[in-house]
């Protein structure tokens, strides 16, 4: 571990977007909360941070997402009314989602973008570095992307992004970063320096195809700069604009994803998820997939 690094033990979940992509859905629900498969999308994100080692989880909210809390939180009378029942195993499934990590929340007054959400869990993130991870993108596997980054901020002392190659003409969907190799061991040619970051550029203006995924380990330092982050695309305080000071005045790394991400905020995208983690599911995949083949599309 780099000389004097704090442990990365905290992570923000911004959850107040108002979910306008995936109307009408999400008209009087979180779109944190549509289920892929049997779980709310945000349950794989609180996943990712468990199997990643944070023991702190800060969700940012708004207006109509108390279903968030709810979910979270302890349910006896649930798991009385199955115990009675029999099910056990359901019991102890509804009993495990409180007892994952703890959770604290904090509201997002305004949805004035990403990065007036981040800097809402300023007092509850304190002096050390945290990570961010976005509930829409899913990204299932073995190696989760923010241990990843969380192992590369310990080593380094440096701030770290998640980064994926986007076709050309959707980079105005993305953070786009502008990078140079920083090749170090175990991460090779996939650890890069960013030279510069832009929200959501035209095709024609971004500088590489290389989008941010949402997640990031960053140094509490961020927080000033989203002080002082004025309004950027789409009118909004963007996280992409207040890292662009970190990469100024301090550096910050991107590194490439290896595995899936499923951008499950949108609805083509949310329905790929389901489809693939669907086949991957140990009581019905096989069974669903002898259905996906009858289709004979
Ligand atoms: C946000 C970020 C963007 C990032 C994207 C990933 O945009 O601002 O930099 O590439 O998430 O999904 P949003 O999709 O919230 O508009």
């Amino acid at each position: 571990m780099a000389a004097k690094v704090k442990r990365v033990r905290k992570a923000v979940l911004p959850a107040a977007g108002l979910g306008t992509r995936f109307l009408p859905a999400t008209k009087a629900q979180p779109k944190e909360m549509l289920p892929v498969v049997d779980k709310p999308l945000i349950q794989y994100v609180v996943e990712e941070c468990v199997a990643s080692g944070i023991e702190n989880i800060i969700i940012v909210t708004g207006k109509g997402k108390n279903a968030i809390e709810d979910h979270f939180d302890s349910a006896p009378e649930l798991e009385r009314f199955l115990e009675q029942r029999g099910k056990v195993k359901q019991a102890e499934m509804v009993r495990q989602i409180s007892n994952m990590v703890h959770f604290s929340y904090t509201r997002q007054k305004e949805p004035l973008g990403l990065g007036h959400a981040v800097l809402a869990a300023r007092e509850l993130v304190g002096d050390e570095p945290f990570a961010v991870l976005l509930g829409d993108v899913i990204m299932p596997g073995p190696h989760p992307a923010t241990r990843q980054l969380i192992d590369i901020y310990e080593e380094t002392g440096l701030g770290a992004i998640t980064v994926e190659e986007v076709p050309r003409e959707k980079t105005s969907l993305y953070g786009i970063v502008d990078a140079e190799p920083a090749p170090r061991p175990p991460w090779g040619k996939r650890l890069l320096r960013i030279r510069n970051l832009v929200e959501k550029p035209k095709p024609e203006e971004a500088p590489s195809n290389l989008g941010i995924t949402g997640r990031y380990v960053l140094p509490p330092r961020v927080f000033d700069y989203l002080e002082r982050t004025q309004p950027g695309s789409g009118g909004e305080i963007q996280l992409t604009d207040a890292l662009r000071m970190l990469v100024q005045e301090h550096g910050l790394l991107a590194h490439i994803y290896e595995g899936r991400s499923y951008d499950a905020g949108d609805k083509l995208g949310f329905l790929k998820a389901t489809v693939e983690m669907a086949l991957e599911n140990p009581d019905f995949g096989e069974t669903f997939r002898a259905y996906l083949q009858s289709l004979k599309l």
